[in-house]
This record gives C-alpha cells, structure tokens and sequence, in this order.
C-alpha cells in the first residue's frame, strides 16, 4: 500500500518523501508547485495538481492503492496570513475538507498532519504541553487549529485516524546535500542569516530587542527538519499499527533566541554576519519552546540531530551547495 504525501515538494514534505524512500515505501505525491520544487522530489510518483480538484483527487486516488496521508499541502507564512486571510481558509481549510471527503469517498482512514506550535498562540506555559490552550494569534496558526477539528470531527463520523504534528521551528536540511530550505519569499529566520553569510543579503533584521527574555529578542526550539520528517513515519506507523487519533508536540526542549541563533551562525559559518536591531513583528510571541515527551513516549521519537550548530551546519551546506535554491544555479 502507498503513502499519499500531500505537499511532499515542499520543505518538509520533501523531507518526509525522503524518509519515506529510506524505507522503502511505496509513495505518491500531491503538489501544486506553488511553493515546491520539482527537483525536491527524491522518489515515489509525483501529481502535479490542487486538493481541491475534486477529479484529480479521483485519479490520483483511483490509479493507487493509498492506504493513509500525510498532509503538508498549505499556506505557512504568518505575516501572509494576516493580510489575506481568505488565501489561508481557502487553500488551508477548504482545501483539507476536499481531501478528506475524498479519503472517506475512496476508504482511505489514516492522515498525518502537518500541523504548528502556532496554533497555542502566546503561550500560558512554557514549555508547550499538548494539553495547554489553544489561542492563536494569527490567521495562519487560526487554519491548523481548524484543520485539526475539522479532522476530529471527520474520526467521530467516518472513522478517519488523525496523528496531528505541531511542530516547533523547523531548520537544517538533508544529510544527502540534495534537499534543502527554499522559500519563495524566504522569511524565515535561519535561511536568511544564511543568505545574509553568503553575501546575498546586507545584513539580518532582528525583529525586536525588547521582549522580555534575557537578552530581549524572541525564542524559539529549533528542530532539525528531518527529525520532523521521522516522526511522519512513526505516525504512520502508529495507525497503521490501529492507534487511536493524538496531536504530539515536535520541538527539542531548548529554546535559543535571535540574537544566540546569529551567534551560533557566526561561528558554523566564520563569516561576519551583520545584524541591525529593528520593530518587532506583528503576531510574534516571545517565547514558543515544547514539551515533546509524549511524542517520545507515545510514538517512540527520538530526534537525533539535537545540537544547533549541526542543524545549522547542514543548512549552511545547503545553502553553500545552492546559493541560489532549486533549479537557479
Ligand atoms: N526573525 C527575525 N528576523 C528575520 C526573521 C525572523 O528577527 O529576518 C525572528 C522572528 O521575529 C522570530 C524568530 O526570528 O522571533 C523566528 O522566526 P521565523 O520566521 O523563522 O519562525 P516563526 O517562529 O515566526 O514561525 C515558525 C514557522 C511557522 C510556525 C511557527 C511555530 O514559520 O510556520 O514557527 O513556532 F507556525
């Protein structure tokens, strides 16, 4: 039986895919290619097409035997979210009720989700338990919690077994050198220190210094993105193995703030990073850090890439290999 990755060319999805061909799974993606590459596709049978194409789902669903999902297909840019929210409903939320009324059409029951530490908002704790309040702050954060009911509901009804992913700051890129971070906008913290070593930026924006946390600037836990990746595999595993529907947590513990991430970048990369204190961003809480005990617990996971100097050296390989991302050298 095959695993459908929705959004599998994007960042983390590739990722997945990648752990996904390590295995030796039967795989198909679903990308529109809005966001992903082509090129970060390293293996299974590739679609090209929108959830919520309600015939192309049919085909893609109709020419293999998909027995559970991982969905990563949506709109991720909080600062987006805020000034055009109706992208986010539809392309988020829609586009993952069209997906889900298509596994019950074909009895497809199983679906991993690519979910966010967004969804909690400013957090009451720190760290992050599953069991805290849910109170985003933004738009973008507002559609997984959504998209997360949406799948509660649709277990309830149908049946349908969900393992909702919230992870924390995803970084880093693959072992291979072949898979990396390539956003188009790229607004994303250690991408752009990256480009800002590489010369291609003249200096990095902190986003305010005036938060209340040791040095003022905001932090977050960093996990290496195919840590992320091998827990969509033990999730898979968990329903195919009959567990029951859980939301899990995926973050290392610790937390660094701005100013720690561009020193530690400094010293991986020995170049001079210039950073210029700006206005803080809209919808930013000062500190987002989880607790992924029961993710270690319940699933067995077991991030191994834990040291930010590594994640951050395997982006800078990343980046050094491709100054210009996919398909642009
Ligand atoms: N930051 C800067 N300058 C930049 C970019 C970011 O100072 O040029 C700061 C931000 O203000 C924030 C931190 O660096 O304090 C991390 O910012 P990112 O944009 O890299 O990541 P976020 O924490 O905002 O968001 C990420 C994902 C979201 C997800 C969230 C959950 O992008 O999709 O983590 O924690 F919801």
């Amino acid at each position: 039986m095959a695993v459908l990755v929705t959004g599998g060319a994007g960042y983390i999805g590739s990722h997945a895919v990648a752990a996904l061909v390590e295995r030796g799974e039967e795989i198909v993606i679903v990308d529109n290619l809005q966001q992903g590459h082509r090129d970060a596709v390293l293996g299974g049978k590739l679609y090209v097409g929108d959830l919520r194409d309600g015939e192309f789902l049919d085909t893609v669903f109709g020419e293999n035997s998909i027995d559970a999902v991982i969905h990563f297909a949506a709109n991720s840019l909080v600062g987006e979210s805020m000034k055009d929210p109706g992208k986010y409903y539809h392309n988020n939320v829609y586009g993952t009720l069209c997906l889900l009324e298509k596994m019950n059409q074909h009895g497809v029951k199983k679906i991993v989700f690519s979910s966010t530490a967004a969804t909690y908002g400013e957090p009451e704790n720190v760290p992050i338990h599953e069991h805290d309040r849910t109170l985003p702050t933004n738009t973008y954060g507002e559609t997984k919690l959504a998209m997360e009911k949406m799948m509660k509901w649709f277990d309830v009804a149908s049946g349908i077994k969900y393992v909702s992913l919230r992870y924390f700051n995803a970084a880093g890129a693959h072992a291979s050198g072949k898979i990396g971070e390539d956003h188009s906008p790229e607004t994303h913290l250690v991408p752009i220190i990256l480009q800002t070593a590489l010369g291609q930026r003249s200096h990095i924006s902190i986003f305010g210094d005036d938060y209340p946390t040791e040095d003022g600037t905001c932090i977050r836990d960093y996990i290496h993105v195919s840590d992320l990746a091998d827990a969509h595999v033990l999730a898979v595993d968990r329903l195919r193995s009959g567990g029951d529907s859980a939301i899990y947590n995926l973050g290392n513990g610790t937390g660094f703030s701005v100013k720690q991430v561009i020193d530690i970048a400094r010293q991986v990369t020995g170049r001079d990073i210039p950073a210029v204190i700006e206005a803080r961003r809209a919808g930013d809480p000062a500190v987002l850090v989880a607790s992924s005990d029961l993710a270690r617990s319940e699933l067995g996971w077991k991030p191994t890439r834990n040291k930010l100097e590594d994640i951050i050296g395997s982006a800078w390989a990343w980046h050094q290999a491709n100054p210009a991302g996919y398909n642009k050298q």
